[in-house]
């Protein structure tokens, strides 16, 4: 039986235009990182990534995302082998001069990055009671990604930067971190402080992808 609880009034105005100022300068600022400085990052900070974590929206409330800290050498050394045949494989879809473009585009920040998260999503969690996820099961996964650009929006505001690695092969993530059969491999974050800043991205900035408009459709 669910019962209602008394809520809060709403305040319009809870967050002044300096607040809403603050959040879009984050938006603005935030960048995928592959180049990271060898300081370490404080623990407090890494919870709050956690914490940031567990404030986003999920389907059914059903917080599918499982994250380990990657702090071991040897898993990190194979994790990274993972990429490079993966990267290597990638390599291969595209023509001479393109593949040549490709290569000189660093993709990852394995080797150098103080703080490493591989995250997985629980593709039959009990939380939620299947709720929201009936017609579209990949709803978890979106979830699982909702939770990671919290992460990275939190990041951006204590001046971290975050690398998201997908060029991996999940089933050896998934072998290699010995996850349960439900698991699938969502990301790998590579967390640490940026050598360099832009309001760009790096792709953009090396003309493999320029910034597109994304305009809305009208109906
Ligand atoms: C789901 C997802 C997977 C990504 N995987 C990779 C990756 O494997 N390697 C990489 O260098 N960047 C990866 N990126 C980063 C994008 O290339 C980057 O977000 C994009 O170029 C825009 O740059 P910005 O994030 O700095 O705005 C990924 C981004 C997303 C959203």
């Amino acid at each position: 039986m669910l019962t209602i609880i008394a809520l809060r009034p709403y305040i319009k105005m809870h967050f002044s235009q300096f607040d809403c100022q603050t959040l879009f300068n984050i938006f603005q600022w935030r960048r995928d990182v592959r180049h990271f400085l060898e300081d370490q990052v404080p623990n407090n900070i890494i919870k709050k990534l956690q914490q940031a974590m567990a404030y986003a929206p999920s389907v059914g409330n059903s917080r599918p995302w499982r994250v380990f800290n990657v702090s071991s050498q040897p898993i990190r050394k194979q994790v990274f082998s993972n990429f490079e045949r993966a990267n290597k494989q990638a390599t291969r879809q595209y023509d001479t001069q393109q593949a040549e473009d490709y290569q000189r585009l660093k993709l990852e920040g394995i080797l150098s990055a103080p703080v490493q998260l591989a995250v997985f999503t629980d593709t039959n969690p009990t939380a939620g009671h299947g709720l929201g996820r009936q017609t579209i099961p990949f709803a978890l996964d979106q979830s699982t990604a909702m939770a990671v650009q919290n992460l990275n929006l939190a990041a951006r505001a204590y001046g971290l930067g975050v690398g998201m690695v997908t060029i991996l092969e999940p089933k050896e993530m998934e072998t290699l971190f010995k996850v349960p059969p439900a698991w699938r491999f969502s990301f790998y974050l590579c967390i640490g402080w940026p050598k360099f800043s832009s309001d760009l991205p790096l792709l953009h900035t090396l003309d493999w992808q320029k910034n597109q408009e994304t305009e809305w459709l009208e109906i």
